[in-house]
């Protein structure tokens, strides 16, 4: 098995350096938006910022190089890392740091991070003056293939991931690929485990493109869901594929107070492998289907078995009270038609499949 550091190093070599930069629209009628998607992109943040604000705030983390260039008064917050600052105690910080520096309904918010603080910044932009307009500039691969995309914003609360949230398109995501330049590789593994998940959405070939080619799938694939369903009626909920284990592995991570010990995109590749395996037991999918699911998460160089401090009761309980069941085991899962969303899959089967992952 390659390591993160070698998939990376081969993604890179197989990057076309001439490569131009791509608009991907996200049609969602008056709501519409670009999401651009090249080198060098962040330097048309201003273009995006709204006509009439006289002030931007840049929302952002320490560490993450801060380099756009915008015309109007700026006004610098940062949150904390990890998960952990994903909570209603940074909304409050954020927009009472807004509140403080008079930012009115007319100004624009610029999320300038990963998946953390566009989810921040886009819910505080959702509830500062029952909304305000905001901008993603994405600087993590998880974030320029699913985070930023989507008007998806939110915090997590002790009993769970993103459960207090709203539905904010933002106005623009930029995805410069130069911010990836820095972005240290644990975070590329957090990207590849997403990314990995769009090639059981239907892109084939994802193994063998370049950088810039894989964000592009990725965001056309996760687009196309999202305009057709934006507020996760039925096909969005696909994009959760692998998330049902994923974000109960994450959840019990910050209980164990070992924050950070499992990242987001490696648990969506735990996620994926399990879910397979579940489809498996299941009769919805033949073992070579499980097989794939091991190749491709492999390919990316991830782990597919679950940490030596998951406790598996534990995770039954969290996925049952994740947002998408109703008490009971629901799970995204493979068949023979394609990914659909599955209810009431039998507790003696999940812990059987938990057993052996
Ligand atoms: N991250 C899944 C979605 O945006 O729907």
């Amino acid at each position: 098995m390659s390591s993160v550091s070698d998939v990376r190093a081969e993604l890179l070599r197989r990057s076309v350096p001439s490569s131009q930069p791509v608009e991907i629209e996200l049609a969602l009628g008056e709501r519409s938006y670009p999401i651009v998607v090249g080198r060098g992109t962040s330097a048309r943040v201003e273009e995006f910022v709204g006509s009439s604000s006289s002030k931007v705030a840049v929302v952002t983390q320490a560490g993450i190089p801060h380099t756009l260039q915008l015309e109007r008064e700026v006004l610098l917050i940062q949150i904390d890392d990890g998960e952990s600052a994903k909570s209603l105690a940074t909304v409050q910080s954020v927009s009472s740091q807004l509140s403080r520096h008079e930012f009115g309904r007319h100004d624009t918010i610029v999320a300038l991070g990963g998946g953390v603080v566009t989810d921040v910044a886009g819910f505080v932009a959702a509830t500062y003056h029952r909304g305000v307009r905001y901008i993603n500039v994405a600087s993590s691969l998880l974030a320029m293939v699913d985070a930023a995309i989507g008007g998806k914003t939110g915090v997590n609360l002790p009993e769970g991931k993103n459960l207090v949230g709203a539905f904010w398109q933002p106005s623009a995501v930029i995805c410069d690929l130069d911010l990836l330049d820095t972005l240290p590789i644990r975070e590329w593994a957090c990207g590849f485990g997403e990314i990995a998940k769009y090639r059981f959405l239907g892109v084939d070939d994802l193994v063998e493109l370049g950088l810039q080619e894989q964000v592009e799938r990725s965001v056309r694939t996760k687009v196309e869901v999202v305009a057709r369903d934006e507020r996760e009626g039925s096909a969005r909920a696909l994009l959760n594929y692998g998330h049902t284990l994923a974000h109960a592995l994450e959840t019990q991570s910050r209980l164990n107070n070992v924050d950070h010990d499992i990242r987001h995109g490696e648990a969506v590749a735990v996620g994926l492998v399990f879910a397979a395996r579940l489809a498996y037991r299941l009769g919805r999918i033949p073992l070579e289907r499980v097989a794939e699911h091991q190749r491709i998460v492999d390919s990316f160089g991830l782990s597919y078995t679950l940490p030596s401090w998951a406790d598996r009761a534990v995770l039954l309980h969290l996925m049952r009270r994740d947002k998408k069941a109703d008490g009971d085991l629901t799970f995204v899962l493979d068949g023979s038609g394609g990914l659909e969303v599955v209810r009431n899959v039998p507790e003696r089967i999940v812990v059987e499949v938990l057993e052996e992952s």
